[in-house]
């Protein structure tokens, strides 16, 4: 099959960019540990731009970087093909050779890979969130139950709740009283948290423009990441996941968006009515 493709652009991503990108523009100090391959300089020297920590980025000879070809067409059906490339090689890294580490995220990576990160964070007494999304598929159902054991954190959307439910055999809200807290997001419905033996939703922000929704987990994950590590309940962290997915979906791509500390720290305030 061939297409004759008229407009095409280009966009950074993968959960690890896309995550370490907001929680950098938060104010937080991330460190991705990820793997590339020998195309991966441009994406490298951009993140390094930004200050984000590499130490843990390992690049993989003979690989590429993972990619994905989306074509769509007049219609909005897509036609996607992805390259896992480097990524299937992430257990080169080690989450336990970072130090200072305050909190983890296993986010979808090799399989391989986010069974070791998960350990290795485990091992460490490092507290984590686990964040399956597109990486479900590798797992099994007693897979699934053994690494959310290890985790401290669920973060799930609502379909990735119900794969998880269907693959355990269990309700999703039975993990909660194993977890500091559960929490589903629902898209344009805001997000639920399970926690403490509660339940408490978190509306959504209105968003200036509706553009692109892919990577509105990413940013909410750098909200919650930075909330979390900086002491905040997990439902204020949930607001300021809230927040910064609203700033994402007005732009296109995960990476596009842009704010200061200041001007976040004041919207938080302005949206929220509650301090920094
Ligand atoms: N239409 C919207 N308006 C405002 N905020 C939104 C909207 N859609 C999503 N968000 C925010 O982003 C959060 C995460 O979105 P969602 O549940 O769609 O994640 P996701 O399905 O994992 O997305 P993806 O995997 O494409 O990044 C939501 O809980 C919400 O706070
Ligand atoms: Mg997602």
């Amino acid at each position: 099959m061939s297409f004759l493709v008229e407009n095409m652009r280009r966009e950074f991503g993968g959960c690890a960019g896309n995550i370490a990108y907001t929680l950098k523009l938060l104010g937080g100090a991330p460190v991705i540990c990820a793997a590339i391959g020998d195309d991966g300089a441009e994406y490298r020297d951009r993140m390094a731009g930004f200050g984000i920590g590499l130490d843990a980025l390992r690049a993989v000879p003979g690989s590429f970087t993972a990619n994905c070809h989306i074509t769509t067409d007049l219609d909005d059906n897509q036609i996607t093909s992805f390259h896992a490339g480097a990524m299937f090689q992430s257990q080169v890294n080690d989450v336990t050779a970072v130090d200072n580490i305050a909190l983890g995220i296993v986010a979808p990576d090799g399989r391989d890979g986010m069974f070791k990160h998960a350990r290795g964070f485990a091992s460490k007494q490092i507290p984590f969130i686990f964040d399956p999304g597109q990486a479900m598929p590798a797992f099994l159902g007693d897979e699934i139950a053994e690494l959310i054991g290890m985790a401290d954190y669920l973060s799930v959307n609502d379909y990735e709740a119900e794969m998880i439910a269907q693959k355990t055999g269990r309700a999703i809200e039975s993990f909660a009283p194993g977890l500091n807290a559960l929490i589903v997001t629902l898209g344009a419905q805001g997000s639920r948290v399970y926690t403490d033996g509660r339940m408490v939703d978190v509306p959504v922000v209105p968003a200036s423009a509706l553009v692109d929704p892919t990577g509105c987990g990413d940013a909410f994950r750098a909200g919650l990441l930075y909330g979390i590590a900086h002491g905040w309940s997990v439902e204020k962290a949930c607001k300021l996941g809230s927040l910064v997915g609203s700033i994402k979906i007005a732009e296109r791509g995960g990476q596009n968006h842009n704010f200061t500390e200041p001007a976040i720290r004041a919207r938080f305030a302005e949206v929220w009515g509650e301090r920094w």
